[in-house]
């Protein structure tokens, strides 16, 4: 298919229909999916679990295993959508490679962006040693005796040690001396994606404060793929899982330029179309680049609050090759709401206390299971400051109780 194909839609369930697959259909790949049903898309849900967000709101769903190669690929070859795009990192990668390069449908953003971001040797090597942006000290091991010479090498303490497969910071561990070399290592081979023995070690970067930096990649007036930048988000992770973001964080001048500077060259680098969340460190005018997700951002579902167009609605246009506008309307912010049990089919009180909290809104994601740590919805909230946006984020959120149904 060629992007030709894009400036036209058709009807959904008709031989016309324009259809999109999305690979993870959890509470972003579920906000995705809306906005793709509004411009009238043809959407396909894919996850490894009957009934995920994303599902309820797809016209069809698939229940595979993701990582299997055969499965994937029978799967895309069934379903012959003219995008396939990648909501989380745990995919058969080769199959889209290969579905790439075949031109069977068009990977959001490519391919190779998939592969580099799902790794963290890959997109870190990206970064540091071909476009020459500022990192923490790094280095990878694959074995206790590589990891402990790395660090005497030159990474130094305090250090981070992760899987090199992994996210929301399972298997992650702050070292502050050699004692904790051997437990970080155990931990981080019990906790990766796949049973590859190999992590990376950072020097802890000292900043005063993380923020994403939404990047999107769309066609621009010029009729080519142009750069456009949301304001940035500011953030709070609790061993490696978000809990409160907000957004435009303040920064200086010269900070948010580099900002741009470094979300810039790395997804012009990963190219296609679509959003990116680049994580970035930053204190005073210095900026780090951390990781970037070739797709919406979890702290980024503030800006259902504060941008005339979600993250969500950003990325169905930009990979539909339809214009985009990323500006700010509000200062706002959102605060997580977790299971705080586990259960299957958990029912959520005072909602409507949480909902009476001035310009709140909130989104549950109807996860059929909960878990103690597991996301189970999201309050965000606009305001005249962002401290107050916070506030009422908040407030709304504590509002919202999981019970046992
Ligand atoms: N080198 C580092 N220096 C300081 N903080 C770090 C460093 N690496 C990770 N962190 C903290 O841990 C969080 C999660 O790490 P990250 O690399 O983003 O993992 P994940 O892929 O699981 O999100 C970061 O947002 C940051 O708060
Ligand atoms: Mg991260």
């Amino acid at each position: 298919m060629t992007s030709s194909h894009l400036s036209r839609i058709g009807t959904p369930l008709s031989p016309s229909a324009t259809k999109v697959m999305l690979l993870g259909a959890g509470e972003l790949g579920k906000e995705v999916i809306v906005a793709l049903q509004r411009l009238g898309v043809e959407v396909v849900a894919v996850d490894r679990y009957e009934n995920a967000p994303g599902m309820q709101v797809a016209h069809r769903s698939h229940v595979i295993n993701m990582t299997d190669p055969v499965a994937l690929r029978a799967l895309i070859e069934a379903e012959r959508p003219h995008l396939v795009v990648p909501e989380i990192e745990a995919l058969a990668t080769s199959v889209l490679a290969d579905v790439e390069r075949e031109q069977l449908a068009e990977v959001i953003p490519t391919a190779r962006a998939v592969q580099l971001t799902m790794n963290r040797e890959g997109i870190r090597r990206l970064a540091a040693e071909e476009l020459g942006l500022p990192t923490s000290r790094y280095a990878f091991a694959g074995s206790l005796a590589e990891l402990q010479a790395a660090i005497e090498g030159g990474v130094g303490y305090p250090c981070f040690v992760k899987p090199v497969m992994s996210s929301s910071g399972k298997g992650q561990s702050l070292l502050r001396g050699p004692q904790d070399v051997e437990p970080a290592w155990n931990y981080a081979l019990e906790s990766g994606r796949v049973k590859e023995a190999r992590v990376i070690v950072e020097s802890l970067v000292p900043f005063e404060y993380e923020i994403t930096q939404l990047t999107v990649r769309a066609v621009g007036a010029s009729g080519k793929v142009e750069t456009f930048f949301c304001e940035p988000i500011g953030h709070v992770q609790a061993s490696g899982d978000y809990i409160e973001s907000w957004q435009p964080q303040a920064m200086s001048p010269v900070a948010l330029q580099r900002a741009r500077k470094v979300a810039h060259a790395v997804t012009d680098a990963l190219g296609g179309r679509g959003i990116f969340g680049v994580e970035l460190f930053v204190k005073g005018d210095e900026v780090w680049f951390s990781e970037v997700s070739p797709r919406p951002h979890d702290t980024g579902l503030v800006t259902l609050a504060t941008q005339r167009l979600s993250e969500f609605e950003l990325h169905a246009r930009a990979i539909l090759g339809l214009p985009v506008d990323t500006r700010l309307t509000r200062p706002g912010a959102s605060a997580v709401i977790y299971g705080g049990m586990e259960k299957a089919g958990i029912a959520f009180e005072g909602v409507a206390e949480a909902l009476a909290v001035p310009e709140s809104d909130l989104r549950l994601f109807g996860k059929p299971e909960s878990f103690t740590k597991r996301r189970m919805g999201v309050a965000v909230a606009g305001a005249d400051t962002v401290d107050e946006a916070r506030s009422r984020a908040k407030l709304a959120a504590s509002k919202v109780k999981p019970v046992k149904d």
